[in-house]
Formats: C-alpha cells, structure tokens, sequence
C-alpha cells in the first residue's frame, strides 16, 4: 500500500525527486504543537458530533500528547515520503492506532489544517512580538529617565535643527514601537479567525460543530466562506507586514546609533558586551549588532515582498504555491525576533556621553527658531522675522560666532529701534538652555510636557 495519504488513485510510486522538491516537513515541522493542539480540539468535536466515539477521541487525544512529546524530544524520524508535519503527524497516530487514527481528518482536508495551525501560529508570535516590544520601550524609558537633563541636538536633513531634551528623543521610539503593536494587535483579529471546517475548499457534507472548535481552539469568529479561506494568506501578509515596519524602525535606530558612535559624533557609549572587534586593527570597536539589525531589514521586506509575489495571481483556493508561505513567515519572524531580544539590553545599557554632547552644543545655531519665534511673539511678521534671523546667522557665520555672540545693535536692528532688544528680552531666548525652555506646545520638548509624558509612559509599561 502507498505510503501517501493519498495514494488510493495513483498506481505509481512517487520520483523521489519529486518527493524532495514537494516535501516541506524541513521547515513546516515547527508547526508540530499547534498541528497537535488543532487537532485534538477536531477530535473532540468529532466526539460531540458522533463522528467519533467519547473513546476513539480519548484514544486519539492521548496518541496525539505522546507524539508531541517524542517530537519534542527529537525523536521523531522526518521523511520527505510523507510530504509535511501534517503528515507525518497523522501517521505516526495510525501507527499507534489503526483505524482509530484513519478516522481523524474526517471533516477536514489539509488546506483547512494547514492555514489553522499557521494561524494558531501567527497568533502565538503576534503575542510574543507584544512582549518584546513591550521591553525595548521599557529599555528606552528607563534610558530617557537615566539621561534626564541631557540636552541633545535635534536633527532634520542630519544638519542640526532644533534642541530637545534627551528624554524627548528615547521618547520619540516608544511611540513607534506602541504604534507597532497597536498594528500587532490589529492584525490578530483577522488572524484569530477559524479556518477549520472550511475542508477542501467547500465545506463538508458531514455534520461537523464549528462553532465548538472555535471555542476549543479560542478562535474570536468562524469564517464565513470556505472558498475564501481556505486559501486566504492576507493574515500572513499582514503578519510580515508588522514585522516590517517593526524592521524598518530598527534599522532607522540602528543607523543613528552606529552615527552616534563614531568619533565624529561622540554621542554614545555601547557597553563592550553589545560590540565586536577587529582581527587586524587592535584598536577597533564596532556595533556590528546595530549593523547586523540594519542590514537584516533587507531580509524581512524581501520576505513581504516575496510573499506577495506568492499570492499574487492565484485563483481560489488551495494552490500548493501556498507551501511557500511559511519559510517566509518564519524567517521574518526569526529575524525580527532575534533583533528585538538584542535591543532591549543594548538600548537599556548604553550612555550617552554627556560632555562630548554639551562641548558642542551650542554649535549650529540651536537657538535660530527660538529667536526668530521670539521676534514673532514681539509682533514682527513670520516671515520678516524668519528673514532677520537667517541674516543674523549669515553674520554669525562670517564671524565665526554664536548668534549670542553679536552685539545688541544686531538685535535692535531687527527690532527697528535702539535699546529695543534690552527692552523686549531677546537675548533670553538665545543658547542652547533659553531655546530649550522656551518651547510650551504639547507633544513638545518643553520639559513640563516631557517630563509628563515620562510620567505616563512609566505607568502605562508598569514601570
Ligand atoms: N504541505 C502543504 C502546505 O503547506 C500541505 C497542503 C497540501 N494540500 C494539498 N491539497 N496538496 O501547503
């Protein structure tokens, strides 16, 4: 008799290079315990059906624990003949129990149980993906706490722009990393829809219990359409599409930070554990993990856009384009993952170096939108003031000075009266200090506002 669960119709065996080429227990057998726990919830709702007995589905619950255990213990032998975990899963339970065990995937096919196990899948990483970003945004508050007072300069087109408060600037990748697992959250509901039940493509004739399974298996909804689902892979997209911008956050983290490493910048101290040396240059200390997170990016968007070349396409339902899926899947997840587990600890122990920072802080006219937002308060027009600042930088330049630097009549020039800039307090809203606390909107870096915001951001991640 043929080992293929589908054999009956072929009167050939397999080419075994076909077999090798189809197989994909290589990658798929990760799935083994949501195969299991999947199935046990069928078995059961068999049971309730009538389909089985209470003790075929006590028999093969049983079965199914003790082939989990032997998986789990590395001794289950992984065959290409036997095509996935599915299989190989569901034979290892004939083996056990004969005709018991031919009974299990009554009312279900393959395309039903793969795209159930993966969901269960997804849903167990979407939680653990919550969790991982839940202690890289601790790793940044706790750091916005340690460098509180730390004024740092702001940066757009990387030419220094405005000040903002160290605290401010950990801040800034808390939101992301939140907005990231608010799209976590977001994606689960699609996924943690049933797909079991839908069969092959159409259903089934016999008088399976969905409803029961989804319960069993704490599924929110059935889906609706068994066309529709059984080849669905938009939860899959979703997936690796969180997994991307995830990604995508890192690498721009990264980026910066292999900036403020260098000498050139001198911001930032990485800890001798999170670096890595030279086999030739003796002095060299490089942050190949920030690299490494910047550079694995390419993997997780390649992914995303592998898998919609996948779907793109196919007509419904079941295509066995759709094996290709999980290789993808895991590996985004793999990679995602590892970086999230080494920038929680990176993040939370690395210093910023605060003299280097504060030598040259008052370098690059910090304090030019501040003046200029000063000369507005004291009724000039926007654009008049925006004007006046940007010659009194031309003049700082050409005397290689600070805008602090120049002489009052620069600034009653601007005002258009003698003594007007004594009188109207310009001068407090110039350096790096005054500019700083001069700023008042919320979601600024005024230091009311961010020290509120550390505040909220502590209670909110249970710190
Ligand atoms: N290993 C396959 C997969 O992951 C199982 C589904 C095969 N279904 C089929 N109708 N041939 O997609």
């Amino acid at each position: 008799m043929s080992q293929k669960t589908w054999g009956g119709r072929f009167a050939e065996g397999t080419d075994a290079r076909v077999e090798a080429f189809t197989q994909s227990v290589s990658f798929d057998r990760r799935l083994y315990r949501h195969d299991i726990r999947a199935s046990q919830a069928h078995a059961a709702m068999l049971a309730e059906v009538g389909l089985l007995t209470a003790a075929e589905a006590e028999a093969i619950r049983t079965a199914l624990d003790e082939i989990g255990a032997v998986i789990a213990d590395g001794g289950m032998a992984f065959s290409a003949a036997l095509e996935d975990i599915h299989t190989h899963i569901e034979r290892a339970l004939t083996d056990r129990l004969g005709d018991v065990g031919r009974k299990l995937h009554t009312g279900r096919s393959r395309n039903d149980q793969v795209v159930t196990d993966l969901k269960l899948w997804v849903r167990d990483a979407l939680d653990e993906l919550d969790g991982l970003l839940a202690d890289l945004q601790r790793a940044f508050v706790l750091s916005a706490e340690r460098e509180h007072g730390v004024v740092l300069p702001g940066y757009t087109h990387l030419q220094r722009a405005q000040p903002v408060l160290a605290p401010h600037y950990y801040l800034a990748y808390v939101e992301k990393l939140q907005r990231d697992r608010e799209r976590a959250a977001d994606c689960r509901e699609r996924v943690n829809v049933l797909p079991l039940g839908a069969a092959a493509l159409a259903g089934t004739s016999l008088p399976i219990d969905r409803e029961s399974v989804r319960a069993k298996l704490g599924f929110d909804a059935v889906a609706a359409n068994s066309l529709d689902v059984s080849g669905d892979r938009d939860f899959l997209l979703e997936f690796v599409f969180v997994l991307s911008v995830v990604a995508a956050h890192l690498s721009g983290w990264a980026e910066e930070w292999v900036l403020w490493s260098t000498t050139e910048f001198g911001f930032l101290d990485i800890p001798d554990a999170f670096c890595t040396g030279s086999s030739i240059m003796p002095h060299k200390k490089n942050p190949d993990v920030l690299e490494l997170t910047r550079g694995k990016t390419g993997r997780v968007v390649g992914a995303l856009q592998a898998l919609f070349v996948l779907v793109k396409g196919l007509p419904l339902a079941y295509n066995r384009d759709l094996q290709e899926d999980k290789a993808l899947a895991f590996d985004a997840w793999d990679t995602v993952s590892g970086c999230l587990a080494v920038a929680a600890p990176l993040v939370a122990q690395s210093k910023l170096r605060r003299e280097t920072i504060a030598a040259r802080l008052e370098d690059g006219f910090l304090d030019a939108t501040t003046l200029m937002e000063g000369l507005i308060a004291r009724g000039v027009p926007m654009r008049s003031a925006h004007e006046a600042v940007g010659r009194l930088v031309r003049e700082c330049e050409g005397k290689r000075c600070r805008l602090a630097d120049l002489p009052d009549a620069a600034f009653d020039a601007v005002l258009g009266e003698p003594g007007a800039s004594a009188t109207g307090g310009l001068r407090q809203t110039l350096g790096v200090a005054n500019a700083l606390a001069a700023f008042r909107s919320y979601g600024s870096t005024a230091p009311a506002e961010v020290a509120k915001q550390v505040a909220a951001w502590k209670s909110r991640l249970g710190m």
